[in-house]
Protein backbone atom coordinates (compact mmCIF):
# COMPACT_ATOMS: atom_id res chain seq x y z
CA UNK A 1 0.00 0.00 0.00
CA UNK A 2 1.28 3.37 -1.29
CA UNK A 3 -0.88 6.23 0.05
CA UNK A 4 -0.45 9.96 0.54
CA UNK A 5 -1.90 9.74 4.28
CA UNK A 6 -1.43 8.19 7.38
CA UNK A 7 -0.18 10.21 10.15
CA UNK A 8 -3.08 10.56 12.06
CA UNK A 9 -4.26 6.75 11.94
CA UNK A 10 -2.47 4.05 14.43
CA UNK A 11 -3.84 0.84 12.50
CA UNK A 12 -3.32 0.13 8.66
CA UNK A 13 -6.05 0.15 6.64
CA UNK A 14 -7.90 -3.53 6.13
CA UNK A 15 -7.10 -4.82 2.80
CA UNK A 16 -10.44 -5.33 1.82
CA UNK A 17 -11.32 -0.94 2.73
CA UNK A 18 -7.94 -0.14 0.84
CA UNK A 19 -8.89 -2.45 -2.64
CA UNK A 20 -12.74 -0.80 -2.54
CA UNK A 21 -11.22 2.63 -2.20
CA UNK A 22 -8.48 2.49 -4.33
CA UNK A 23 -8.54 3.70 -7.67
CA UNK A 24 -5.68 3.52 -9.64
CA UNK A 25 -6.98 0.76 -11.62
CA UNK A 26 -8.94 2.90 -13.37
CA UNK A 27 -7.74 6.79 -12.83
CA UNK A 28 -3.91 5.69 -14.36
CA UNK A 29 -5.83 6.29 -17.72
CA UNK A 30 -5.20 10.37 -16.97
CA UNK A 31 -1.49 9.69 -15.67
CA UNK A 32 -0.42 12.13 -18.85
CA UNK A 33 -3.33 14.68 -17.78
CA UNK A 34 -2.30 14.19 -13.96
CA UNK A 35 0.98 15.12 -14.58
CA UNK A 36 0.55 17.94 -16.60
CA UNK A 37 -1.57 19.58 -14.44
CA UNK A 38 1.30 19.19 -11.73
CA UNK A 39 3.90 20.66 -14.21
CA UNK A 40 1.24 23.88 -14.57
CA UNK A 41 1.45 23.84 -10.66
CA UNK A 42 4.58 23.92 -10.46
CA UNK A 43 5.88 26.85 -12.66
CA UNK A 44 2.85 28.79 -11.02
CA UNK A 45 3.94 27.82 -7.40
CA UNK A 46 7.67 29.15 -8.67
CA UNK A 47 6.44 32.21 -10.16
CA UNK A 48 4.61 33.18 -7.11
CA UNK A 49 8.00 32.62 -4.68
CA UNK A 50 6.40 29.21 -3.08
CA UNK A 51 9.39 26.84 -4.46
CA UNK A 52 12.55 28.06 -5.65
CA UNK A 53 13.45 27.70 -9.34
CA UNK A 54 15.46 25.18 -8.27
CA UNK A 55 12.95 22.98 -6.55
CA UNK A 56 10.70 23.77 -9.83
CA UNK A 57 13.54 22.87 -12.03
CA UNK A 58 13.99 19.52 -10.17
CA UNK A 59 10.48 18.47 -10.06
CA UNK A 60 9.77 19.34 -14.00
CA UNK A 61 12.53 16.78 -14.55
CA UNK A 62 11.31 14.46 -12.51
CA UNK A 63 7.51 14.49 -13.74
CA UNK A 64 9.11 14.47 -17.51
CA UNK A 65 10.98 11.35 -16.48
CA UNK A 66 7.82 9.78 -14.94
CA UNK A 67 6.03 10.55 -18.43
CA UNK A 68 8.69 8.83 -20.64
CA UNK A 69 9.09 6.10 -18.52
CA UNK A 70 5.43 5.60 -18.13
CA UNK A 71 4.95 5.69 -21.78
CA UNK A 72 7.92 3.74 -23.11
CA UNK A 73 6.58 1.03 -20.49
CA UNK A 74 9.79 1.23 -18.23
CA UNK A 75 7.48 2.57 -15.27
CA UNK A 76 4.11 0.41 -14.64
CA UNK A 77 1.29 1.85 -13.14
CA UNK A 78 0.84 -0.78 -10.41
CA UNK A 79 -2.15 -1.13 -8.01
CA UNK A 80 0.02 -0.64 -5.00
CA UNK A 81 -0.78 2.84 -5.13
CA UNK A 82 -4.46 4.46 -4.33
CA UNK A 83 -4.58 6.06 -6.58
CA UNK A 84 -3.01 7.65 -9.66
CA UNK A 85 -2.04 10.99 -7.86
CA UNK A 86 -0.50 9.02 -5.04
CA UNK A 87 1.87 7.31 -7.82
CA UNK A 88 3.40 10.28 -9.45
CA UNK A 89 4.06 11.65 -6.35
CA UNK A 90 5.47 8.66 -4.62
CA UNK A 91 8.15 8.14 -8.01
CA UNK A 92 8.86 11.65 -7.75
CA UNK A 93 9.98 11.69 -4.58
CA UNK A 94 11.81 8.05 -4.82
CA UNK A 95 13.31 9.63 -7.41
CA UNK A 96 14.48 13.43 -6.63
CA UNK A 97 14.14 12.89 -2.98
CA UNK A 98 12.90 16.50 -0.69
CA UNK A 99 11.68 18.18 -3.55
CA UNK A 100 9.22 16.21 -4.56
CA UNK A 101 7.59 16.33 -1.32
CA UNK A 102 6.59 19.91 -1.85
CA UNK A 103 4.98 18.94 -5.29
CA UNK A 104 1.19 19.03 -3.41
CA UNK A 105 1.44 22.90 -1.71
CA UNK A 106 -1.54 24.84 -1.96
CA UNK A 107 -3.37 21.45 -3.82
CA UNK A 108 -5.80 18.81 -2.55
CA UNK A 109 -6.63 15.96 -4.50
CA UNK A 110 -10.08 17.27 -4.79
CA UNK A 111 -8.93 19.86 -7.26
CA UNK A 112 -6.53 17.50 -8.14
CA UNK A 113 -8.92 14.83 -9.49
CA UNK A 114 -11.70 17.52 -10.83
CA UNK A 115 -8.61 19.17 -13.04
CA UNK A 116 -7.46 15.94 -14.26
CA UNK A 117 -10.62 14.37 -14.92
CA UNK A 118 -11.70 17.40 -17.02
CA UNK A 119 -8.04 17.76 -19.18
CA UNK A 120 -9.02 13.84 -19.91
CA UNK A 121 -12.78 14.74 -20.98
CA UNK A 122 -11.88 17.96 -23.06
CA UNK A 123 -9.54 16.45 -25.40
CA UNK A 124 -12.17 13.43 -25.47
CA UNK A 125 -14.72 15.81 -26.65
CA UNK A 126 -12.45 16.80 -29.37
CA UNK A 127 -12.03 13.83 -30.44
CA UNK A 128 -15.43 12.97 -30.53
CA UNK A 129 -16.13 15.80 -32.92
CA UNK A 130 -13.54 14.77 -34.94
CA UNK A 131 -15.13 11.28 -35.49
CA UNK A 132 -18.46 13.16 -35.87
CA UNK A 133 -16.89 15.55 -38.64
CA UNK A 134 -15.56 12.53 -40.71
CA UNK A 135 -18.91 10.85 -40.33
CA UNK A 136 -20.76 13.84 -41.93
CA UNK A 137 -17.90 13.57 -44.41
CA UNK A 138 -18.74 10.23 -45.40
CA UNK A 139 -23.09 10.86 -45.16
CA UNK A 140 -22.53 14.18 -47.60
CA UNK A 141 -20.24 12.37 -49.98
CA UNK A 142 -23.15 9.80 -49.90
CA UNK A 143 -25.43 12.07 -50.74
CA UNK A 144 -24.30 13.66 -53.50
CA UNK A 145 -23.98 10.40 -55.09
CA UNK A 146 -27.35 9.12 -54.18
CA UNK A 147 -29.26 12.81 -54.85
CA UNK A 148 -31.85 11.07 -57.79
CA UNK A 149 -31.93 7.47 -56.20
CA UNK A 150 -36.00 7.44 -55.33
CA UNK A 151 -37.41 5.22 -52.67
CA UNK A 152 -40.39 5.14 -50.06
CA UNK A 153 -40.03 7.72 -47.17
CA UNK A 154 -41.95 5.58 -44.18
CA UNK A 155 -44.63 7.16 -41.29
CA UNK A 156 -45.44 3.99 -38.69
CA UNK A 157 -43.10 2.04 -40.95
CA UNK A 158 -45.74 2.31 -43.69
CA UNK A 159 -44.47 3.69 -47.27
CA UNK A 160 -45.84 7.28 -47.21
CA UNK A 161 -44.52 9.57 -50.18
CA UNK A 162 -41.57 9.20 -52.11
CA UNK A 163 -38.30 10.50 -51.02
CA UNK A 164 -34.63 9.93 -52.54
CA UNK A 165 -31.80 7.67 -50.46
CA UNK A 166 -30.00 11.14 -50.53
CA UNK A 167 -32.93 13.01 -48.61
CA UNK A 168 -32.93 9.97 -46.23
CA UNK A 169 -29.67 10.54 -45.67
CA UNK A 170 -29.86 13.96 -45.30
CA UNK A 171 -31.83 13.74 -42.05
CA UNK A 172 -28.89 12.17 -40.06
CA UNK A 173 -26.60 14.41 -41.28
CA UNK A 174 -28.55 16.94 -39.64
CA UNK A 175 -28.92 15.10 -36.34
CA UNK A 176 -25.16 14.42 -36.40
CA UNK A 177 -24.49 18.00 -37.17
CA UNK A 178 -26.80 18.61 -34.04
CA UNK A 179 -24.39 16.25 -32.13
CA UNK A 180 -21.12 18.07 -33.42
CA UNK A 181 -22.93 21.76 -31.76
CA UNK A 182 -23.91 19.99 -28.69
CA UNK A 183 -19.86 18.54 -28.10
CA UNK A 184 -18.94 22.53 -28.75
CA UNK A 185 -21.18 23.75 -26.44
CA UNK A 186 -19.98 21.43 -23.81
CA UNK A 187 -15.97 22.48 -24.55
CA UNK A 188 -17.14 25.92 -24.27
CA UNK A 189 -18.94 25.80 -20.72
CA UNK A 190 -16.82 23.07 -19.35
CA UNK A 191 -13.18 25.23 -20.01
CA UNK A 192 -12.62 26.75 -16.45
CA UNK A 193 -9.50 25.58 -14.64
CA UNK A 194 -10.93 24.32 -10.97
CA UNK A 195 -6.97 23.87 -10.13
CA UNK A 196 -5.90 25.87 -7.13
CA UNK A 197 -9.31 25.78 -5.16
CA UNK A 198 -8.07 23.10 -2.68
CA UNK A 199 -9.50 20.56 -0.69
CA UNK A 200 -12.90 23.10 -1.21
CA UNK A 201 -12.02 26.84 0.61
CA UNK A 202 -9.08 27.67 -1.78
CA UNK A 203 -5.71 28.05 -0.24
CA UNK A 204 -3.66 30.27 2.07
CA UNK A 205 -0.82 30.27 -0.37
CA UNK A 206 -1.00 33.42 -2.81
CA UNK A 207 -1.58 31.19 -5.83
CA UNK A 208 -1.82 32.77 -9.30
CA UNK A 209 -5.12 30.31 -10.94
CA UNK A 210 -4.99 32.83 -13.73
CA UNK A 211 -1.53 31.62 -14.36
CA UNK A 212 -2.20 28.21 -14.50
CA UNK A 213 -5.71 28.32 -16.12
CA UNK A 214 -3.64 29.64 -19.19
CA UNK A 215 -0.91 27.38 -18.79
CA UNK A 216 -3.12 24.16 -19.23
CA UNK A 217 -5.43 26.60 -22.17
CA UNK A 218 -8.72 27.19 -20.13
CA UNK A 219 -10.54 30.36 -20.55
CA UNK A 220 -9.72 31.21 -16.94
CA UNK A 221 -10.10 29.55 -13.67
CA UNK A 222 -13.60 28.38 -12.04
CA UNK A 223 -15.20 30.79 -9.42
CA UNK A 224 -15.91 28.70 -6.58
CA UNK A 225 -13.72 26.76 -5.04
CA UNK A 226 -16.44 24.42 -3.75
CA UNK A 227 -18.11 24.35 -6.91
CA UNK A 228 -15.08 23.43 -9.00
CA UNK A 229 -13.88 20.47 -6.56
CA UNK A 230 -17.45 18.92 -6.80
CA UNK A 231 -18.94 19.97 -10.41
CA UNK A 232 -19.37 16.91 -12.46
CA UNK A 233 -22.08 18.43 -14.41
CA UNK A 234 -19.91 18.85 -17.74
CA UNK A 235 -19.83 15.11 -17.52
CA UNK A 236 -23.64 14.78 -17.23
CA UNK A 237 -23.89 16.70 -20.58
CA UNK A 238 -21.28 14.86 -21.95
CA UNK A 239 -23.05 11.98 -21.24
CA UNK A 240 -26.11 13.00 -22.36
CA UNK A 241 -24.97 14.43 -25.61
CA UNK A 242 -23.27 10.72 -25.90
CA UNK A 243 -26.35 8.93 -25.79
CA UNK A 244 -28.08 11.42 -28.12
CA UNK A 245 -25.06 10.19 -30.74
CA UNK A 246 -25.73 6.54 -29.90
CA UNK A 247 -29.78 7.21 -30.05
CA UNK A 248 -28.88 8.77 -33.53
CA UNK A 249 -26.90 5.94 -34.44
CA UNK A 250 -28.83 3.63 -33.18
CA UNK A 251 -32.02 4.66 -35.21
CA UNK A 252 -29.83 4.50 -38.10
CA UNK A 253 -28.08 0.84 -37.46
CA UNK A 254 -32.49 -0.06 -36.93
CA UNK A 255 -32.94 0.96 -40.24
CA UNK A 256 -29.82 -0.37 -41.96
CA UNK A 257 -30.71 -3.83 -40.46
CA UNK A 258 -34.26 -3.67 -41.84
CA UNK A 259 -32.99 -2.55 -45.65
CA UNK A 260 -30.35 -5.41 -45.57
CA UNK A 261 -33.15 -8.09 -44.52
CA UNK A 262 -33.98 -10.61 -47.53
CA UNK A 263 -37.84 -9.17 -47.71
CA UNK A 264 -35.84 -5.47 -48.40
CA UNK A 265 -32.61 -5.79 -50.15
CA UNK A 266 -32.13 -1.94 -49.91
CA UNK A 267 -28.32 -2.24 -48.87
CA UNK A 268 -26.40 -5.06 -48.70
CA UNK A 269 -23.55 -4.62 -45.92
CA UNK A 270 -20.46 -5.20 -47.12
CA UNK A 271 -18.25 -8.41 -46.14
CA UNK A 272 -15.67 -7.07 -43.91
CA UNK A 273 -18.88 -5.71 -41.78
CA UNK A 274 -20.77 -8.53 -41.34
CA UNK A 275 -20.76 -11.93 -39.94
CA UNK A 276 -21.77 -15.64 -40.67
CA UNK A 277 -23.91 -18.17 -38.49
CA UNK A 278 -22.23 -21.17 -37.66
CA UNK A 279 -25.04 -23.33 -37.99
CA UNK A 280 -26.66 -21.84 -41.13
CA UNK A 281 -24.31 -21.74 -43.76
CA UNK A 282 -26.58 -19.26 -46.03
CA UNK A 283 -26.40 -16.53 -42.95
CA UNK A 284 -24.60 -12.79 -43.88
CA UNK A 285 -25.45 -11.42 -40.57
CA UNK A 286 -25.30 -7.75 -39.54
CA UNK A 287 -23.87 -7.80 -36.36
CA UNK A 288 -22.36 -4.48 -36.43
CA UNK A 289 -25.43 -2.50 -36.79
CA UNK A 290 -26.95 -4.80 -33.73
CA UNK A 291 -23.75 -4.14 -31.79
CA UNK A 292 -24.43 -0.84 -32.14
CA UNK A 293 -28.02 -0.71 -31.41
CA UNK A 294 -27.22 -2.71 -28.51
CA UNK A 295 -24.38 -0.59 -26.96
CA UNK A 296 -26.51 2.36 -26.54
CA UNK A 297 -28.37 0.85 -23.53
CA UNK A 298 -24.75 1.05 -22.22
CA UNK A 299 -24.10 4.69 -22.72
CA UNK A 300 -27.82 5.80 -21.73
CA UNK A 301 -26.68 3.28 -18.24
CA UNK A 302 -23.94 5.54 -17.86
CA UNK A 303 -25.84 8.74 -17.85
CA UNK A 304 -28.31 7.30 -15.34
CA UNK A 305 -25.97 6.09 -12.89
CA UNK A 306 -24.00 9.39 -12.56
CA UNK A 307 -27.41 11.50 -12.58
CA UNK A 308 -28.46 9.07 -9.93
CA UNK A 309 -24.27 9.22 -7.71
CA UNK A 310 -24.76 12.98 -7.69
CA UNK A 311 -28.21 13.66 -6.77
CA UNK A 312 -27.57 13.27 -2.77
CA UNK A 313 -24.06 14.65 -2.53
CA UNK A 314 -23.89 17.80 -0.15
CA UNK A 315 -21.59 20.26 -1.26
CA UNK A 316 -18.26 19.87 -1.44
CA UNK A 317 -16.22 16.62 -2.63
CA UNK A 318 -17.79 13.19 -1.77
CA UNK A 319 -16.05 9.98 -1.74
CA UNK A 320 -19.27 8.74 -4.64
CA UNK A 321 -17.54 10.83 -7.27
CA UNK A 322 -14.77 8.65 -8.07
CA UNK A 323 -17.86 6.72 -9.53
CA UNK A 324 -18.03 9.43 -12.09
CA UNK A 325 -14.40 7.92 -13.96
CA UNK A 326 -14.91 4.03 -14.58
CA UNK A 327 -18.61 4.59 -16.31
CA UNK A 328 -17.51 7.97 -18.55
CA UNK A 329 -14.36 6.63 -19.02
CA UNK A 330 -16.59 3.44 -20.86
CA UNK A 331 -19.27 5.45 -22.23
CA UNK A 332 -16.01 7.95 -24.53
CA UNK A 333 -14.50 4.72 -25.70
CA UNK A 334 -18.15 2.56 -26.73
CA UNK A 335 -19.52 5.86 -28.62
CA UNK A 336 -15.83 6.62 -30.25
CA UNK A 337 -15.25 2.77 -31.39
CA UNK A 338 -19.50 2.94 -32.47
CA UNK A 339 -19.28 6.26 -34.80
CA UNK A 340 -15.79 5.15 -36.01
CA UNK A 341 -17.01 1.59 -36.80
CA UNK A 342 -20.44 2.68 -38.24
CA UNK A 343 -18.99 5.40 -40.42
CA UNK A 344 -16.70 2.34 -41.93
CA UNK A 345 -20.17 0.75 -42.05
CA UNK A 346 -21.81 3.07 -44.29
CA UNK A 347 -18.95 3.76 -46.61
CA UNK A 348 -18.54 0.24 -47.93
CA UNK A 349 -22.16 -0.93 -47.90
CA UNK A 350 -23.89 -1.56 -51.50
CA UNK A 351 -27.18 0.48 -52.01
CA UNK A 352 -29.37 -1.69 -54.25
CA UNK A 353 -30.92 1.45 -56.44
CA UNK A 354 -33.62 -0.84 -58.38
CA UNK A 355 -34.86 -2.39 -55.29
CA UNK A 356 -35.72 1.35 -53.77
CA UNK A 357 -37.20 2.66 -56.75
CA UNK A 358 -39.38 -0.32 -57.21
CA UNK A 359 -40.35 -0.42 -53.80
CA UNK A 360 -41.37 3.28 -53.96
CA UNK A 361 -43.40 2.36 -56.86
CA UNK A 362 -45.73 0.08 -54.90
CA UNK A 363 -47.34 0.64 -51.66
CA UNK A 364 -49.50 3.49 -53.10
CA UNK A 365 -46.92 6.52 -52.06
CA UNK A 366 -48.30 8.67 -54.86
CA UNK A 367 -51.81 8.84 -53.72
CA UNK A 368 -50.88 12.26 -52.09
CA UNK A 369 -49.82 13.39 -55.52
CA UNK A 370 -52.89 12.09 -56.80
CA UNK A 371 -55.15 13.86 -54.46
CA UNK A 372 -53.50 16.65 -54.81
CA UNK A 373 -53.67 16.61 -58.83
CA UNK A 374 -57.46 16.48 -58.12
CA UNK A 375 -57.69 19.61 -55.61
CA UNK A 376 -55.67 21.36 -58.66
CA UNK A 377 -58.43 20.71 -60.83
CA UNK A 378 -60.81 22.01 -58.13
CA UNK A 379 -62.11 19.32 -55.70
CA UNK A 380 -62.01 19.89 -52.29
CA UNK A 381 -59.11 18.12 -50.66
CA UNK A 382 -61.19 16.77 -48.15
CA UNK A 383 -63.41 15.22 -51.00
CA UNK A 384 -60.08 14.54 -53.12
CA UNK A 385 -58.79 12.44 -50.75
CA UNK A 386 -61.40 10.35 -50.46
CA UNK A 387 -61.71 9.62 -54.10
CA UNK A 388 -58.17 8.43 -53.75
CA UNK A 389 -59.50 6.55 -50.95
CA UNK A 390 -61.50 4.52 -53.34
CA UNK A 391 -59.07 4.19 -55.82
CA UNK A 392 -56.59 2.65 -53.54
CA UNK A 393 -59.33 0.41 -52.83
CA UNK A 394 -59.84 -0.82 -56.20
CA UNK A 395 -56.29 -0.86 -56.94
CA UNK A 396 -55.70 -3.65 -53.82
CA UNK A 397 -58.93 -5.59 -55.20
CA UNK A 398 -56.91 -5.31 -58.62
CA UNK A 399 -53.37 -6.53 -57.03
CA UNK A 400 -52.23 -3.47 -59.43
CA UNK A 401 -50.71 0.01 -58.23
CA UNK A 402 -52.66 3.24 -59.20
CA UNK A 403 -50.08 3.92 -62.18
CA UNK A 404 -51.49 0.63 -63.61
CA UNK A 405 -55.38 1.81 -64.07
CA UNK A 406 -55.99 2.58 -67.00
CA UNK A 407 -58.20 6.10 -67.99
CA UNK A 408 -60.96 4.66 -67.87
CA UNK A 409 -60.78 3.19 -64.71
CA UNK A 410 -59.51 6.28 -63.72
CA UNK A 411 -62.43 8.28 -64.95
CA UNK A 412 -65.05 5.83 -63.75
CA UNK A 413 -63.99 6.98 -60.20
CA UNK A 414 -63.65 10.68 -61.21
CA UNK A 415 -64.35 12.21 -64.40
CA UNK A 416 -61.97 14.89 -63.05
CA UNK A 417 -59.01 12.77 -64.25
CA UNK A 418 -57.66 13.36 -67.72
CA UNK A 419 -54.47 11.45 -69.23
CA UNK A 420 -52.11 14.13 -67.60
CA UNK A 421 -52.52 12.14 -64.34
CA UNK A 422 -49.91 9.72 -64.93
CA UNK A 423 -47.47 12.10 -65.44
CA UNK A 424 -48.76 14.10 -62.51
CA UNK A 425 -48.65 10.44 -60.55
CA UNK A 426 -44.79 9.80 -61.55
CA UNK A 427 -42.17 9.19 -59.01
CA UNK A 428 -40.09 11.70 -60.37
CA UNK A 429 -43.08 14.26 -60.47
CA UNK A 430 -43.52 13.45 -56.65
CA UNK A 431 -40.53 14.03 -55.65
CA UNK A 432 -39.08 16.50 -58.02
CA UNK A 433 -42.11 19.01 -57.19
CA UNK A 434 -41.20 19.08 -53.71
CA UNK A 435 -39.10 21.77 -54.03
CA UNK A 436 -39.29 23.89 -50.60
CA UNK A 437 -36.55 24.48 -48.40
CA UNK A 438 -35.84 20.79 -46.86
CA UNK A 439 -38.17 18.65 -49.17
CA UNK A 440 -36.44 16.03 -51.54
CA UNK A 441 -36.46 17.22 -55.13
CA UNK A 442 -32.63 17.64 -56.32
CA UNK A 443 -33.27 21.66 -56.27
CA UNK A 444 -33.52 21.54 -52.89
CA UNK A 445 -31.01 18.96 -51.91
CA UNK A 446 -28.59 20.82 -54.04
CA UNK A 447 -29.35 23.98 -52.00
CA UNK A 448 -28.96 21.55 -48.69
CA UNK A 449 -26.10 20.17 -49.37
CA UNK A 450 -24.07 23.33 -50.43
CA UNK A 451 -24.98 24.70 -47.42
CA UNK A 452 -24.14 21.87 -45.93
CA UNK A 453 -20.76 21.67 -47.29
CA UNK A 454 -20.02 25.18 -46.68
CA UNK A 455 -20.39 24.16 -43.04
CA UNK A 456 -18.17 21.47 -43.62
CA UNK A 457 -15.32 23.73 -45.00
CA UNK A 458 -15.53 25.99 -42.45
CA UNK A 459 -14.17 23.34 -40.39
CA UNK A 460 -15.25 24.81 -37.35
CA UNK A 461 -13.73 22.38 -34.70
CA UNK A 462 -14.93 22.52 -30.64
CA UNK A 463 -11.34 23.90 -29.71
N1 LIG B 1 -9.75 8.98 -6.43
C1 LIG B 1 -10.45 10.15 -6.03
C2 LIG B 1 -11.57 10.42 -7.03
O1 LIG B 1 -11.55 9.84 -8.05
C3 LIG B 1 -9.53 11.30 -6.00
C4 LIG B 1 -9.87 12.36 -4.99
C5 LIG B 1 -9.64 11.85 -3.64
N2 LIG B 1 -9.90 12.83 -2.66
C6 LIG B 1 -10.12 12.49 -1.39
N3 LIG B 1 -10.35 13.41 -0.60
N4 LIG B 1 -10.15 11.24 -1.04
O2 LIG B 1 -12.47 11.16 -6.78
Amino acid sequence: MAQLWGGRFTKETDDLVYRFNASVSFDKKFYKQDIRGSMAHVKMLEKQGVLTTEEKEQILTGLEGILRDVENGTLLITEEYEDIHSFVEANLISRIGDAGKKLHTGRSRNDQVALDMKLYTRDEVAEIDALLKTLLETLLNLMEKHISVYMPGFTHLQKAQPITLAHHLGAYFEMFKRDRQRMADIYKRMNYCPLGSGALAGTTYPLDREYTAELLDFDGPTLNSMDSVSDRDYLIELLSAMSTVMMHLSRFCEEIIIWNTNEYRFVEIDDAYSTGSSIMPQKKNPDIAELIRGKTGRVYGALISLLTTMKGIPLAYNKDMQEDKELTFDAIDTVKGCIALFTGMISSMQFNEDRMKDSAKNGFTNATDAADYLVNHGVPFRDAHGIVGRLVLYCIDKGIALDDMSIDEFKAISPVFEGDIYEAISMKTCVEKRETIGAPSEKAMKLAIAQNRKYLEENVSVK
